[in-house]
């Protein structure tokens, strides 16, 4: 059965686009049907981070629109044959993405995909609710900041009451996706703990992916984490991530501070 995942957060470079390839990709190699889509009309970053710029020709908008065919605009990835992309525009208006035809959209995307992951727009606007309205299972993205939570908080409130689950009386599945953790200023204080935000915004914890050069490297090269360097801490985070996003139970790590050298288990929480 193909599920639908949203991405989202409120809060804007808190790490979506980032998560969605990471997660993406990760759900690929482990052999299923991915198809990653970008509903960011207008910056159209993560085919960048997918490294499939220079191949979009028509986009999510032109399918909705009915000016192209979906096999026409999803692009194969070039490292993995089960991971596509389904681009944004970067010139059309966000007006152009119509509810009956993203909901078009999506139930094609579930005849061929096993999981379809929504890359969503900062903002608790249309766009947001577009990205999220099929959604069966939500991953909110959120970093250990006060902004950051309380907008991931509006978020949780927009999933439960916006989609299309919510209105059929059907509970969403939410996880948590603290990213950009620095053990180094939450040992100092700098930044919340995990526990708050967890407290906070009471919601299982998916898994915890460290501030690393990593990211920027694997985005500079235009390849997911988790391809590119699969073996480095935040990619560890991600696989671990998405295997749990398929049911597997693993047991949680908090990135310690490199200093200290040791990876902390979080002991009294149940991993999501
Ligand atoms: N774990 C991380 N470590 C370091 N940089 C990160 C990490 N996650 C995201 N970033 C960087 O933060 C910026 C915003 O990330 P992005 O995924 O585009 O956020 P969003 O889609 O929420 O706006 C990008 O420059 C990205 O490379
Ligand atoms: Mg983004």
């Amino acid at each position: 059965m193909s599920q639908v995942l949203v991405v989202t957060s409120g809060k804007g470079g808190v790490g979506k686009t980032t998560s969605t390839a990471a997660i993406g990709a990760a759900l690929a190699m482990n052999g299923s049907r991915v198809a990653v889509v970008d509903f960011d009309v207008g910056l159209r970053n993560l085919d960048l981070v997918m490294g499939a710029e220079r191949r979009v020709v028509y986009d999510l908008i032109n399918v909705v629109q009915g000016e192209a065919k979906l096999q026409q605009a999803l692009i194969r990835d070039k490292r993995l044959e089960t991971l596509y992309l389904l681009p944004a525009s970067q010139t059309r208006d966000k007006d152009a993405l119509t509810s009956e035809g993203v909901a078009r959209v999506m139930d094609d995307l579930r005849e061929s995909f096993d999981w379809i992951v929504c890359d969503s727009p900062a903002g608790i606007e249309r766009g947001a609710l577009l990205a999220m309205r099929h959604a069966d299972v939500a991953v909110v993205v959120t970093n250990p900041e006060v902004s950051s939570v309380r907008d991931s908080d509006r978020i949780i409130g927009m999933l439960d009451a916006k989609t299309a689950k919510a209105e059929r009386g059907e509970y969403m599945e939410k996880h948590l996706l603290l990213t950009r953790y620095d053990a180094a200023r939450a040992e100092r204080g700098q930044m919340l703990k995990v526990e708050d935000v967890l407290e906070i915004l009471s919601i299982p914890l998916l898994g915890i992916i460290p501030e690393s050069e990593a990211v920027l490297n694997a985005s500079n090269v235009g390849c997911p984490v988790t391809l590119t360097a699969a073996d480095s801490a935040p990619a560890r985070a991600y696989i671990d991530a998405a295997r749990r996003l398929e049911g597997d139970v693993i047991p949680m790590m908090i990135p310690a501070d490199k200093r200290v050298g040791f990876m902390g288990k979080l002991f009294g929480r149940r991993a999501a």
